[in-house]
């Protein structure tokens, strides 16, 4: 299969300080606070993985998996010259295949969910949420769904549009709207319980969402 991260995976990250300064990294990282040392903890669609390298040196059992083969080689140059407690296990896969059922305390898609096409974005987020166990989360970290008035909603909605067409073009991303992504949890059997938001000129651009199993 042609890796689709191609082109644009080598300055992946770089495009993402340059769009967001730190605040796409803060939101990637915003629920480490909550992992404890020895939680087991995936990060699928992990791209350069800072965020999985954060996580393993607070201790957590990381594994990562992309299907991208240039993504993982951008990884793995993150990874050097670091040692953890639980070294970093990573698997090159289309997500969809990896099934380690019930196996994790927190799985991240982290700018991941967007790529897809609506319906099997829903699909691929049913998915992950069977790698979940019973008392685990789910965290979506990604664009934020536009709220407030005219103006915050336009402005929203115009930074997504120009993130989403640059990697149509160059990673054949699928080009849609912000995905409400606490609407599908909550259809998948989820519920947010803990969001944070990060802004951009003073409007919040960016949400990391933690979201747990409801209650029968
Ligand atoms: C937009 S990037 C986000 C990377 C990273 N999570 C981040 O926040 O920087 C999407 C990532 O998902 C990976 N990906 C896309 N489809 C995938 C699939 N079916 N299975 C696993 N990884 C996939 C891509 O290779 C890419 O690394």
């Amino acid at each position: 299969m042609s890796d689709k991260y191609k082109i644009i995976g080598p300055v992946y990250d770089l495009l993402s300080t340059i769009y967001s300064g730190k605040q796409i990294h803060r939101c990637k990282t915003a629920m480490h606070e909550d992992i404890k040392a020895g939680d087991k903890v995936l990060f699928a669609g992990v791209g350069h993985g800072r965020d999985a390298v954060h996580a393993a040196e607070c201790g957590a059992e990381v594994t990562v998996v992309d299907l991208s083969a240039t993504m993982l080689k951008n990884f793995e140059k993150n990874l050097k010259g670091r040692n953890f407690k639980h070294p970093i296990r990573t698997v090159h896969s289309d997500i969809m295949k990896f099934a380690e059922v019930d196996a994790y305390d927190y799985v991240f898609a982290n700018f991941f969910l967007n790529v897809f096409p609506e319906g099997f974005m829903v699909d691929v987020m049913k998915h992950l949420s069977t790698l979940v166990n019973k008392n685990g989360a789910l965290v979506v970290g990604d664009f934020h769904f536009p709220t407030g008035n005219w103006f915050v909603r336009k402005f929203q909605s115009l930074y997504w549009y120009i993130a989403v067409l640059t990697f149509t073009i160059f990673a054949k991303n699928a080009f849609h709207e912000i995905y409400n992504y606490p609407k599908h949890l909550e259809s998948i059997g989820f519920k947010v319980e803990k969001t944070k938001r990060y802004n951009i000129f003073a409007l919040p651009c960016y949400w990391s969402l933690k979201a747990t199993r409801q209650a029968d």
